[in-house]
Parts: structure tokens; sequence; C-alpha cells
């Protein structure tokens, strides 16, 4: 019997890649080995990891022939579309960043701490949903499982990170009118209603995703959801504005005690203090964070949130090795 994983990281250069990176070096995983994937560019160079200095392979068509257990590919739709078929093909079992399989229906869409049971349904790929539905998804499923959903409208104040490296970079050479590398827009001082392309109803697509992947995590098509996603000069953590119509009637209390009890979610919720999630402070953890939680009097058992998360990690780098971490348990 094998006693080291081999596992792959493809895309390791990049922000969700090196966050990958910074979460496996937290929990540091016994017998496994790592491989490092990158485009021709960042071929040989070095990136320090685990304490060595990793040398970064070019991703090729016969990178998975030498047998590799895990792959986490964050190295955007293209890449996953081409080459994970072949990992798979080669034994490989992926975990995927991108929006690629998200909704195909062989492919399970896992957030650990909500539909983990998915896991074990996979045919050798799993998809990372969207880093705006995993944040959503956390504070929702235990009010599902007590009072029930019958709506959902999602406000995001999406971070520029969610764009990878050049979205930052827009932001940052902002004050400096340097040309834009990823925005249609300028997004320093600016907040931009489009994120990723529009669709032929009116949304773009990182609307539908939050509204099709939060259906298939919690296994409702019944649930009616609208979504407006807004890119914002946030260097990292996005932020949730979530209006939600249960099925029936709720304690603002125990919807609280809920919160407080769920694995993952940190409740900060004291508006005589003024304290309730900022990104700034959601930054660098892997919880997700949660207040200004009160009754929408508008409906009859509305309910308004405000989530705030890293979307590198939890909403990307974090969620993919928490799959990983059940794989490597359940082998
Ligand atoms: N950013 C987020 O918050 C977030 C959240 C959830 C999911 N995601 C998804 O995660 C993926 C990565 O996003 P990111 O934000 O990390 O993007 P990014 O910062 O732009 O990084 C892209 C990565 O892909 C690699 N790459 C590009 N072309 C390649 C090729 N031909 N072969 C191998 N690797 C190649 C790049 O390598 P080089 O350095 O060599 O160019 C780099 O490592 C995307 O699918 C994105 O949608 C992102």
């Amino acid at each position: 019997m094998k006693v080291f994983k081999k596992i792959a990281i493809v895309g390791s250069t990049g922000l969700v890649g090196r966050t990958v990176l910074k979460v496996l070096e937290e929990k540091s995983f016994p017998n496994c080995i790592y491989t490092l994937f990158s485009s021709k560019k960042s071929a040989g160079k070095k990136i320090e990891f685990l304490g060595k200095n990793y040398i970064i392979c070019e991703l090729k068509e016969n990178s998975f022939d030498s047998g590799f257990d895990y792959a986490i590919f964050c190295a955007g739709g293209n890449i996953s579309k081409k080459f994970i078929p072949i990992a798979v093909e080669k034994g490989c079992t992926v975990i995927d960043n991108s929006s690629i399989y998200r909704m195909d229906e062989n492919v399970p869409l896992v957030v650990p701490e909500v539909n983990s049971e998915d896991i074990f349904t996979n045919n050798g790929i799993i998809s990372n949903p969207n880093c705006s539905t995993i944040q959503a998804v956390l504070p929702l499923k235990p009010i599902y499982d007590n009072f029930g959903i019958k709506r959902i409208i999602y406000s995001s104040y999406q971070a520029v990170s969610g764009a990878g490296r050049h979205g930052i970079e827009d932001l940052e050479n902002g004050p400096a009118n340097i040309p834009l590398k990823k925005f249609p827009y300028p997004i320093y001082n600016n907040c931009i209603p489009q994120i990723d392309d529009f669709t032929e109803d009116g949304y773009t697509k990182e609307e539908h995703k939050m509204i099709n992947e939060t259906k298939k995590i919690l296994h409702d098509n019944n649930i009616a959801i609208t979504a407006t996603t807004v890119r914002v000069p946030v260097k990292n953590c996005h932020s949730e504005c979530i209006n939600v119509e249960l099925k029936k009637d709720f304690d603002i209390y125990d919807i609280k005690i809920l919160l407080q009890n769920f694995p993952g979610i940190i409740v900060i919720d004291d508006i005589e203090k003024q304290r309730y999630p900022i990104a700034t402070k959601a930054d660098g953890y892997d919880e997700v964070f949660v207040g200004r939680i009160r009754r929408d009097y508008s409906i009859e058992y509305g309910l308004n949130l405000w989530v705030v998360a890293d979307n590198l990690r939890k909403g990307a780098a974090t969620n993919a090795i928490q799959i990983l971490e059940k794989l490597l348990r359940y082998k």
C-alpha cells in the first residue's frame, strides 16, 4: 500500500494558489508530497513552501502521467476544462475552484459545514462553489433546516481580490490612472454593478452562480432567489446583505443562537457598541462573520443578515482544503 499521497496544486502562483499553499502549511498534513504547477511563464521560478524552495513546473498534458492522488485546480476555467479530464483519466481526484463543473449533475458542489456528505458521491471531480456563495450558505443552512426558506435576496459588495491578481492591481494603480487590466471601469473610488459577463436575461454570470449554486448546495430548487453582485474598492473579503423570507415564524434570539452554534460561523452583533462584521477584520480568517441580524418588518417572516468572509480563504482555499482533508481521512 502506498503510504504517501501525491498532491498537485495547479495555479500555485495565483492569489488562490498562494493562499492554498498558506493554508496547507498551517494544516501540515502528514505523508503528503506536493508538486506545484503554473503556466510556462512561471516555470522554473521558486516558491518557499513548507520550509523548502519548490520549483514551479509548467502544466502540460503529460503532467499527470506520474500518478497524482489529488489535485487542487486554481488556474481558471479554461485550464480546468482542458486539464481536469486528463487528470481524472489518470486516476487523480480533483477539487476545482473554477465554475466550469459546478452545475454538472455528476459533480458534487460542496461546502463541508453544509453538505460534506456530497463529497463521496464524486466521480473524480468535486467543485468548490463561488466565493460569494460559500459565505452565504453557511448562515442559511441552520435557518433552512429549522424554519425553511421561501425566498432569498442577495446584494453583494465584493472585494477586488475576487478578480485575481489583476483585480488588486487595478485598485492599487487607481490613483496613478494606469490603464485597467481587469475591470470595465476604474474600481478606485467606484462601485461597479457588474461581476463577470452579462447574460441574455440582464443578470451577470456571478449573479446566476449565487442563485443556482445556493439551490444545488441546499438541495432545493424551490427557493426563490435573486441577486445583485457589486465590485467595491476593498482589497480583500466579500461583504453581503442577505434578505431571507422564512417559511414560518421565528424568534430573533433563536436565530442568533443557531448561527452562533453553527460550525465555521462567528456572530459579531452588538449594535450598542457598534460591533458588526467588517472586511478588514475578517481578512486572514477562515470563519464566516455574521451580524446586523434583525427582522425585516416589511414582510411576515423576513430576516436580514450582514455576512463577511475572506474570499481567498473560506471562499476558495480553505474550503478546498477542508474537502481535501475529508478525502484524506476517508481514504
Ligand atoms: N480570487 C478569488 O477570490 C477566487 C475565489 C473563488 C474561486 N476563484 C477561482 O480560482 C481560480 C484562480 O483565481 P485567482 O484569483 O487565484 O487568479 P489569479 O490570481 O489570476 O491566478 C491565476 C493562476 O492561474 C495560473 N495559470 C494561468 N494560465 C495557466 C496555464 N496555462 N497553465 C497553468 N496555470 C496557469 C497562473 O499562473 P502564472 O502565474 O504562471 O500566470 C496563476 O497561478 C479561478 O478559476 C477563479 O475563478 C477565485
